[in-house]
């Protein structure tokens, strides 16, 4: 009986940036702006009422957690927050088995986990959406709200240039799948060996994903430039080396001064100054990466109310 109990509507997940259409991700990004008004007007938003997230955790967070949490209260629901070492995850008990049994408690489930394959176990076998909020893969929440931040200050995204330098990482991956959807280009440079990985990334032409091996030459001309930390969660054994071979991939002024004029500097966090990013950069008056962390908030809010109410 329990596999086939009907859901309200077609039940969706949010595993990776792909899983919604360019239509879906713009009603996304335009509801995330009304709900982004109304909380900075303290007016209350109360449309998740008595609805439940379960957050799991298996890596660290702060923004994450804090955004998720935050905003199913603003949106007059409960959280449970979960990590491995406080549940039976970290005592080896399967992963479809803890789906089965949380998604008939909850509403709707935000995983933090190390491979894709993980949170696509989870989602297989539960009865609610599921949310990837990280996998070693891809990180979906944080380029929506990147790209509704790219658009707070400079208006649609659609044709335009974003330069990544660093890692072949989750946040690297995840742009390019939104670049292939809303229509913009990403340059990529990374050290040789970091590279991104074609079965993450597929084919994409040119006009989506050009790779350069000079970091500075990637960021002529475009209109966003962003990075991340050299070593991701999972890879800390790396750390050593990554510190060698990531030296010459560290966002500087000169590689500012190479984009465009008003171009954006972003940066997921938690960041190192000094490493990826020099201080006057991540300082500076270009960066814009405390109000992407803020639109965490904003647009998971969206994110939760489609998933659960569909559009509004
Ligand atoms: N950017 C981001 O996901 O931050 P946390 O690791 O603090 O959640
Ligand atoms: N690429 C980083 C992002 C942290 C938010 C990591 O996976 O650790």
């Amino acid at each position: 009986m329990a596999d086939t109990l009907p859901t309200t509507g077609p039940l969706r997940h949010f595993l990776q940036f792909k899983d919604f259409s360019k239509q879906e991700i713009q009603y996304i990004l335009e509801r995330a702006r009304l709900i982004k008004t109304k909380f900075k007007q303290y007016k209350p938003h109360h449309t998740l009422h008595d609805r439940t997230l379960a957050m799991i955790f298996e890596k660290a967070s702060t923004r994450t957690r804090v955004s998720f949490e935050a905003g199913m209260y603003q949106l007059g629901g409960e959280v449970i927050h979960i990590t491995a070492s406080d549940s039976q995850l970290g005592r080896s008990e399967p992963i479809e088995d803890t789906a089965r049994v949380i998604s008939r408690m909850v509403d709707i489930v935000m995983i933090r986990t190390f491979e894709q394959s993980r949170i696509e176990r989870f989602a297989a076998h539960s009865r609610v959406p599921v949310i990837n909020g990280l996998t070693n893969e891809y990180h979906p929440c944080q380029i929506l709200a990147d790209i509704f931040t790219f658009i707070e200050h400079h208006g649609s995204i659609e044709g335009k240039t974003v330069a990544w330098i660093g890692d072949g990482n989750n946040m690297s991956y995840t742009w390019v799948q939104a670049a292939e959807i809303l229509g913009f280009k990403v340059n990529f440079s990374a050290p040789s060996g970091y590279g991104l990985d074609p079965v993450h990334t597929g084919n994409p032409g040119s006009n989506v994903l050009e790779v350069f091996s000079d970091p500075l030459k990637a960021c002529e001309g475009a209109h966003l430039i962003t990075t991340d930390v050299w070593t991701s969660m999972g890879f800390e054994e790396e750390n050593e080396q990554r510190k060698k071979d990531f030296s010459n991939w560290k966002v500087t002024s000169q590689m500012m001064s190479a984009a465009q004029p008003n171009a954006l500097f972003m940066h997921c966090l938690p960041a190192h100054r000094g490493e990826e990013v020099d201080a006057d950069v991540i300082d500076g008056p270009q960066s814009v990466v405390w109000d992407e962390a803020e639109n965490r908030l904003h647009v998971q809010k969206a994110l939760m109310e489609f998933l659960l109410l569909g559009p509004q």
